[in-house]
């Protein structure tokens, strides 16, 4: 199989690079790397021959392709995506990109919730298979089992999201405003007499100053939140929240569509996404069969006890960050009713989030 590898030098293209050797995804496969940037540069080392890097807009070299990834980003989808179905090609293109995702040409992946989905996408002649939002494939990945049970009514995720989301250069600018802070600080923070209070005005001062370094994000994320992820919708819900709903329903193909609304909110998390759930059950379902259920659901859906010392240890960005694991925890009823579960998860916003459908979907259609 011969498939192409646009924005592969990225985040997310690095991740899914590595994720790839990881598996062995390699071995067999005709890898055509492409660049916007170094055409006739070399290609990445992965352990296979690799033809020089081709030019990422040359529609005539991406229609030689059985299947391209792309982890270029949505205005790149939006460029070469219809010129290349125009000029007849009819490889799988998946994408990491939203531009795609909600059209009715494309299906989303995440197959360990909706292989089912997929086949019968691949079986009625899709093409485009595309990699969900982030938070939407984590909260999946987590309780998914409970909606495919159909045991959801509806559901509210309450989202901390990682600077990750953002982008590179926002991880990067996350580390350096957490230096900034500390070093506004740093005489009084090791004299063990100063004020707390004298500490933290300083901070504020920090925080608030000329001299915060805030570029990317254009606010103090470290010190603060922002609670606010990508652009504004009409309906005052953020882009980031109306996927919610609408990429859930999509993913699960629902006959009757689930009501899915919530706040997202940027932290200072490096990769981890984490989400406060509440959900709204259609009967009182026993906390056993809850359980169950969410263990199940997928191998990597982890149930974590509600218990203190359990949460703290493995329910947090610090524990889970870097592992394919989605732990669930803090599952219990809530004082509402016994209808109304509560829930936490944490999970890599790079993998299950975004690299790892699209390095899955592939193998699939290799199979
Ligand atoms: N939109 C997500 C975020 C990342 O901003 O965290 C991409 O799915």
């Amino acid at each position: 199989m011969k498939v192409g590898f646009v924005g592969w030098r990225g985040m997310v293209g690095s991740v899914l690079l590595e994720r790839m050797l990881a598996e062995g995804d390699f071995n067999g496969l005709q890898p055509v790397f492409f660049t916007t940037s170094n055409v006739g540069g070399d290609a990445p080392n992965v352990g296979v021959d690799c033809p020089a890097l081709e030019d990422a807009y040359d529609i005539d070299a991406l229609s030689a392709l059985d299947a391209i990834i792309s982890c270029q980003g949505g205005e790149y989808t939006k460029a070469v995506h219809p010129s290349l179905r125009a000029a007849g090609w009819d490889g799988y293109w998946i994408d990491a990109a939203s531009s795609l995702r909600m059209s009715d040409q494309a299906a989303i992946v995440l197959d360990p919730i909706n292989r089912e989905v997929i086949d019968q996408s691949l079986n009625s002649g899709v093409k485009d298979f595309i990699g969900g939002n982030c938070t939407v494939s984590l909260m999946l990945m987590a309780v998914g089992g409970l909606f495919k049970e159909g045991l959801v009514e509806w559901g509210s995720a309450m989202t901390y999201q990682a600077a990750s989301g953002s982008g590179a250069k926002n991880m990067r600018e996350l580390i350096s405003q957490m230096g900034y802070l500390r070093d506004s600080v740093a005489e009084p923070l090791a004299n063990p007499a100063s004020s707390i209070l004298d500490i933290d005005r300083q901070i504020t001062a920090a925080l608030n100053g000329d001299g915060y370094p805030k570029d990317q994000f254009g606010y103090p994320l470290a010190g603060s939140l922002l609670p606010f992820i990508d652009t504004q919708l009409a309906n005052g819900q953020s882009r980031e929240e109306w996927k919610a709903q609408c990429e859930t329903n999509k993913i699960l193909a629902t006959q009757q569509e689930i009501p899915l609304d919530g706040i997202c909110v940027r932290v200072g998390a490096m990769r981890c996404h984490s989400q406060g759930l509440t959900l709204k059950l259609n009967r009182n379902v026993p906390m056993a069969d809850i359980e169950a259920i969410i263990k199940e659901a997928t191998p990597w859906s982890k149930w974590v006890d509600n218990d203190r010392e359990a949460s703290l240890a493995a329910l947090t960005p610090a524990a889970v960050t870097g592992g394919l694991d989605v732990p669930v925890g803090r599952v219990r009823k809530m004082n509402m009713g016994p209808e109304y579960l509560s829930a936490f998860t944490v999970g890599d916003q790079l993998l299950w989030g975004a690299a790892e459908p699209l390095r899955r979907m592939l193998q699939l259609l290799r199979n």
